[in-house]
């Protein structure tokens, strides 16, 4: 089971786009059995997903049982995989209360475990896709220690590159002291499009990440605001991002 975590702390850089349009195309395009994660108290996955609260769990709960020193049963944590035919894909979503609980994963002990300690109920995926919220605290720390890749998109505009080694060094730090496991899938090229400005952070990107950047990149287009809002997968469209997700597809699966 490859557990694959899509970071980084500047908002707005696709995360959520690749966590779900990746996720779909490894499902429907290569049958993979896919878990998606919402590691994001904006729940914006859970939203791409169609997700409707039902009163079963959902990420908020679990964290909650594990930092309140519950025992944490497979039974439980089945209870917050739902499914969505759409994507092919099952998945745990979040809501807005993940905040409160990342407050209180600071005081609990091992706060960098929660997550592993929730996955560690979770079997039978052949991947399962982490979208971290656009910060550097707890719950970013906790979707590190238990993946063994990380994904970095990075949206190619201006600033693109900035934050780039604090979450470098994040990772190294991480590596080195809780999750020796963690790999670097690759550094993901996104919203490319045929100004200067993309053309200039791609160039940065070649000096400076050319060993993991990936082959693919994924261009900017109104059909990505078009496919979240109607949780289409882009794999299954005709546009030319559909082709860029399934291109992404083969490419994490050659790295894996
Ligand atoms: N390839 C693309 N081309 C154009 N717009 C895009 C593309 N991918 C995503 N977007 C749009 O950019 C916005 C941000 O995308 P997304 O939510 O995936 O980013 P994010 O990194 O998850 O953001 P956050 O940091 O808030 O979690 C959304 O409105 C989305 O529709
Ligand atoms: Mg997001």
């Amino acid at each position: 089971m490859d557990i694959i975590s899509v970071s980084n702390q500047k908002g707005g850089v696709s995360k959520t786009g690749v966590s779900f349009n990746l996720g779909s195309a490894l499902a429907l395009k290569h049958d993979k059995k896919v878990l998606l994660i919402d590691n994001d108290p904006q729940a914006n996955l859970s939203e791409y997903l169609k997700y409707e609260p039902d009163g079963e769990p959902t990420l908020t709960h679990l964290v909650m049982t594990v930092c309140t020193g519950r025992t944490l049963t497979p039974e439980y944590v089945k209870s917050a995989v739902r499914h969505s035919d759409t994507a092919g894909v099952d998945y745990i979503p979040a809501d807005i209360n993940l905040a409160n609980s990342e407050t209180l994963m600071q005081t609990a002990i091992s706060r960098e475990t929660v997550l592993r300690r929730i996955l560690a109920n979770v079997e039978g995926y052949d991947f399962v896709i982490i979208d971290c919220l656009p910060s550097l605290g707890t719950l970013l720390i906790n979707a590190l220690t238990v993946a063994n890749m990380l994904l970095i998109p990075v949206q190619t505009q201006k600033f693109s590159l900035d934050g780039l080694q604090a979450l470098n060094n994040l990772y190294e730090q991480i590596k080195t002291a809780i999750n020796p496991n963690i790999t670097m899938l690759g550094v993901l090229p996104t919203m490319v499009d045929h100004t200067s400005v993309s053309r200039n952070a791609l160039e940065e990107l070649n000096e400076k990440y050319s060993n993991v950047l990936f082959k693919t990149q994924i261009s900017k287009s109104v059909e990505a605001a078009k496919s979240s809002e109607n949780g289409t997968p882009l794999c299954m469209t005709a546009h030319k991002l559909g082709k860029e997700y399934c291109e992404l597809a083969m490419e994490v699966l050659s790295r894996c």
